[in-house]
């Protein structure tokens, strides 16, 4: 049967029609309301009954940017969202109708392209989203692992600077604040400060009065040396934290997600040369590859849909 997949993220909500085989029968798309937690929540509302409207479906999936409990029905904590201890489940059961599991939108993203993407060759694999925050989804012998309270693989939480850059998770340091898609935005204003192969950039931000990702990434994709050096420098810093992964959790393969990885191999080579610079036992240690994200923008609803169809029966 037919699952519904909401992927909640901080500039988009996403929603789709999914069939068994990760196939998307009808799609919705509206701007996330800003700040706003109340307004998010309707928006949900109002996507899932429109995609309901004319379909059986089996479950909603709803993927969210947050510390997801191991129920899959309360956000305990999102580092971008107002959601504190939000029983998110609860509250859109009620409004809709229909049974909504609730899952971590990195978890969903990984799930999605492990069942149907770059992930389907292997047993092990590791998935880290690269938007407004980072994301991470860990699949260990075939199996989406979620940890003991249902919050693991947060992976953008890792500490890769002692007392680093504060983080919206509460601490500092952490991979959030140096590989995501605004720590991209930090290091290309930074790169426009320091002038020389930042000339570029700082004519982009004094013509439009701030550089934003848009601007950031078009200039990367005309090989502007000002935006490829801070490109560089976000793909260092998720190199050696998939260096350290590697020691943990030793997949196969690791795949990157999110707005920042349509810069494709310009994004993938740094990444994959601080890995080799970085990784624990290099030289002994067989390597993993290093791949984009197939489903781009799907995978989150697809994932979300197809998890919670697992979910539904599982528990039914
Ligand atoms: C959140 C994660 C989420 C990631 C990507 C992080 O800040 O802690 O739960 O998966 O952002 O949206
Ligand atoms: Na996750
Ligand atoms: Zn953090």
């Amino acid at each position: 049967m037919h699952a519904i997949g909401i992927d909640i993220g901080g500039t988009k909500i996403a929603g789709a029609v999914v069939d068994e085989l990760g196939a998307i029968v009808r799609s919705e798309r509206v701007p996330t309301p800003a700040g706003d937690v109340a307004k998010l929540e309707d928006a949900v509302v109002a996507m899932i009954t429109s995609l309901a409207a004319d379909e059986e479906v089996a479950a909603v999936g709803v993927a969210a940017a947050g510390f997801i409990d191991a129920a899959q029905s309360m956000v305990y904590y999102a580092p971008n969202i107002d959601w504190r201890n939000e029983p998110f489940r609860e509250k859109l059961e009620a409004r809709v109708g229909k049974s909504v599991v609730v899952d971590n939108d990195a978890n969903a993203a990984g799930w999605a392209e492990f069942r149907f993407g770059a992930g389907r060759m292997v047993s092990d694999m590791v998935m880290l989203t690269i938007g407004t925050g980072v994301g991470g989804a860990v699949v260990a012998g075939d199996r989406l692992f979620r940890g003991g309270f249902g919050a693991g693989a947060e992976l953008g939480h890792m500490r890769v600077v002692p007392d680093g850059l504060a983080c919206g998770c509460g601490q500092r340091g952490c991979l959030e604040q140096y590989g995501s898609g605004r720590a991209l935005l930090r290091m290309a204003n930074e790169v426009a400060d320091a002038g020389g192969v930042g000339r570029a950039l700082a004519k982009a931000r004094d013509e439009h009065g701030t550089l934003d990702g848009r601007l950031v990434g078009s200039l990367m994709m005309a090989g502007d040396a000002g935006a490829l050096t801070a490109l560089r420098e976000l793909g260092h810093w998720l190199g050696q934290a998939a260096a350290s992964l590697s020691a943990i959790l030793d997949p196969q393969r690791f795949v990157f997600g999110g707005g920042v990885a349509e810069a494709g191999e310009l994004l993938l080579e740094p990444i994959r040369e601080a890995y080799a610079e970085h990784l624990p036992a290099r030289g002994y240690h067989p390597e993993p590859d290093f791949v984009i994200a197939e489903l781009v923008n799907d995978a989150g609803v697809v994932g979300a849909a197809d998890l919670a169809r697992v979910w539904v029966d599982e528990h039914a």
